[in-house]
């Protein structure tokens, strides 16, 4: 067994990453992309950058009851539904730029082999057993439902909808068995308790080991350690581990016939079995023990909050039970969830963004810098339009687009595209080299703690600097009035973009790898050292490729047309089927193009009776502490006076909107935001990105006049 105080330092040269398998059972959205891909991707660029042995996993999931059921619902066979859905993920990690050193599927001999080894072993060594066990049984259907089968209230939060495995609203492991009201979901019958046999894990004799284990990983993020310390406080359970199914890894012994092993035990055994074949890959097949077998190097799971236990707690209680000795995680980085608009992503709703249509009008540097700017590393986050297109504008756009672009174009114009001379050093010029020489240290350091976020921060924060630097210099005067300093300010202003290159690689690479080539460097950007990016040696007399603009602007129409188009897409799902709806929506996605949002799906007299306008006096005004957005307001609507936020605070001065008569619908729900329970929503029209809050001018009007 191994020892659980294997700590590798945080130097470890030798790292090997991980991203959650996805289920070969859909498309994947940004959703996992923030949670699980893109910091892993930025993580493994920063540290190859740094000269780190880095090996970076990941794969389909492809056994399970889920993928069963949605199989036999497309009609096809799970083979071939897996086999399809392999391939679309593969083509979106390419879209994200997700670069893998190796990306596998759990449905191969060699993972069956290592699975059933895995099993066996645990086995023989006593840390699996079979157990005779009630489980659900669904007459009507004639067959044990496995968990998924199942939908019931849950016991801790009593959501009436929880699967047979988990919660999905407070992430509950669920013990089917407990589950309130059960029924079949194949058949919606209440399911019988029966007699069977199933190989367990036993967790519980592994309690102890698995104290000593997470008792050394107090460096973990809180809300790591914060479920996992419960689960054991708790005290584990022995868990099933094989299942009634035909699809999947076959339970390798004579009296298990027609049971599979649970695609929850088998799935994180794809990591080994991926670097397996990675290791055979590079002909060098005995490599993945240096990964895998050697306490030196330092392993690394990047997953979303909802596989934590799998990961915390099965997974190094697999391999503690091993007869070798196996790498336990060192770090498991769990994000929170990314959610869109307010909403959780879900293509069966029409709560998700198309990426065919995404990836036609926007690149993929500019979504992942979005998503890398909203990760959600100790909160639930969102992707909003709105704040995509001030990512995109205002950083990637007008902070490091436009830092690359006057300094190049500065070049092209007055110095014939040459580099000019460094000339004589100045306090300006040093202070600027003391930012350059940290930044990659700071950014690096960021990543180290996995805080990808702030990170981001940091190397814009450069850009930033060298905008501030390019102001304060003033080239475009000194060229007439000092020549020789305004040489040496362009000639600083190339150091720093060539530093900036290397540090941003990481979140926008093919951005980076564009103004490398730019500057006219001619070797590789993704070859370059980080350590020695911070002190560029002099570039003066290179010849500057072309230099064109890195990144376009969204507009405030386009903003408008995506928003109105999730909402279409959203409702038309709710009548999806009919022939007249899709129709509609055909024509409204013309009036889409016209600039104006196109109109939203007809509703009946109904509709608009549900909700309930009121005219509602501003009696207070103020802006959101840490909010750039919001403003906050304490409106009388004649019935009650409550708080409502909007997000105009960039439009309004507060004050000047107190004691203004303003439309409020007042019976929308609560929503809470930064920290308040917004009770309703202030109209208000929108002109080429500029809000304006309506307010009648008819008089004698009063607070809560109902509108209609
Ligand atoms: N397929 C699982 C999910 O999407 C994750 C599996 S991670 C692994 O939630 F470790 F088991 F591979
Ligand atoms: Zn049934």
């Amino acid at each position: 067994m191994i020892s659980p105080s294997d700590r590798p330092t945080a130097s470890a040269s030798r790292i090997l990453v991980t991203s959650a398998l996805p289920y070969a059972n859909g498309p994947i959205h940004f959703g996992h992309i923030a949670g699980a891909y893109l910091p892993a991707d930025i993580y493994v660029r920063t540290q190859r950058a740094r000269g780190r042995d880095v090996v970076y996993i990941c794969g389909t999931d492809e056994h399970g009851v889920a993928i069963t059921l949605t199989a036999q619902q497309a009609g096809v066979t799970p083979r071939e539904h897996v086999d399809r859905w392999h391939k679309v993920i593969c083509d979106i990690f390419q879209r994200f730029d997700i670069v893998f050193d190796h990306f596998s599927r759990t449905s191969t001999d060699l993972h069956a082999a290592n699975s059933q080894e895995f099993f066996r072993q645990l086995l023989a060594a006593g840390y699996v057993k079979p157990l005779e066990s009630e489980q659900l049984y669904c007459a009507r259907d004639q067959r044990f439902l496995p968990d998924r089968f199942v939908i019931g209230t849950c016991y801790q939060c009593g959501h009436p909808e929880a699967r047979g495995d988990e919660c999905p609203r407070c992430g509950t492991w669920i013990e089917p068995l407990r589950l309130g009201d059960p029924a079949c979901r194949l058949c919606g019958s209440p399911p019988e308790r029966r007699a069977t046999r199933h190989w367990y894990l036993m967790l519980d004799k592994l309690q102890p080991e698995l104290e000593k284990y997470i008792g050394a990983r107090g460096h973990w993020k809180r809300n790591v350690l914060q479920f996992v310390n419960g689960l054991l406080k708790e005290g584990l359970q022995p868990r099933p581990i094989t299942r009634d199914l035909s699809w999947g890894i076959p339970v390798p012994l004579e009296e298990a016939a027609g049971k599979v092993i649970y695609v929850w035990f088998d799935a994180p055994i794809g990591y080994i079995t991926a670097t397996q074949e990675w290791a055979a890959g590079m002909g060098t097949p005995q490599r993945w023990k240096d990964y895998w077998q050697n306490p030196d190097t330092r392993l690394v799971h990047f997953i979303g909050k909802d596989n934590i236990p799998f990961h915390c707690l099965t997974f190094p209680a697999m391999l503690m039970g091993q007869a070798e000795a196996w790498k336990l995680a060192d770090d498991v980085p769990a994000n929170e969830f990314f959610n869109l608009e307010g909403g959780k992503f879900n293509t069966s709703t029409g709560w998700y963004i198309d990426l065919d249509d995404f990836f036609s009008k926007y690149s993929t540097d500019m979504i992942r810098w979005s998503i890398a700017r909203n990760l959600p590393e100790t909160a639930d986050a969102e992707f909003t339009w709105h704040d995509f297109q001030a990512k995109v504008n205002g950083e990637l756009a007008d902070i490091y687009g436009n830092l690359a672009h006057r300094v190049l174009t500065f070049i092209h114009r007055y110095f014939a595209g040459r580099i000019p001379a460094a000339g004589a050093t100045s306090a300006a010029h040093e202070d600027l080299a003391v930012l350059c020489r940290e930044s990659p240290n700071t950014v690096a350091a960021a990543v180290d703690a996995y805080r990808l976020r702030e990170a981001a921060v940091e190397m814009m924060n450069l850009a930033r600097a060298g905008n501030r630097y390019f102001d304060a210099a003033a080239p475009w005067k000194s060229r007439k009035e000092d020549p020789d300093l305004c040489a040496a300010t362009l000639n600083r202003c190339v150091r720093l973009l060539e530093t900036l290159a290397v540090i941003s690689a990481p979140f926008i690479p093919s951005s980076a790898r564009r103004l490398w080539v730019m500057l006219g460097r001619q070797d590789e950007l993704e070859a370059q050292l980080w350590d020695r990016a911070g002190v560029v040696p002099d570039p003066a007399g290179r010849e500057l490729g072309r230099a064109e603009p890195l990144f376009s602007k969204i507009s405030a129409d386009q903003v408008a047309a995506e928003i109105a188009a999730l909402g279409h897409r959203a409702a038309g799902r709710h009548d999806a089927g009919t022939g007249k709806d899709k129709t509609a929506m055909n024509d409204q996605d013309k009036t889409a193009v016209s600039g104006l949002p196109a109109l939203r799906p007809e509703i009946t007299i109904d509709d608009f009776l549900k909700c309930d306008f009121r005219l509602g006096r501003i009696v207070d005004a103020e802006k959101v502490p840490g909010s750039k957005r919001l403003l906050k307001f304490t409106v009388d609507i004649g019935l009650d006076t409550r708080t409502i936020l909007a997000g105009i605070q960039e439009h309004y001065d507060p004050e000047t909107l107190v004691g203004k008569t303003v439309v409020v619908i007042a019976n929308l729900a609560p929503r809470r935001m930064m920290g308040y329970d917004s009770q309703g929503m202030v109209l208000a029209a929108e002109v080429d990105g500029t809000l304006t809050v309506l307010t009648p001018f008819s008089e004698g009007l009063r607070p809560g006049a109902q509108l209609s």
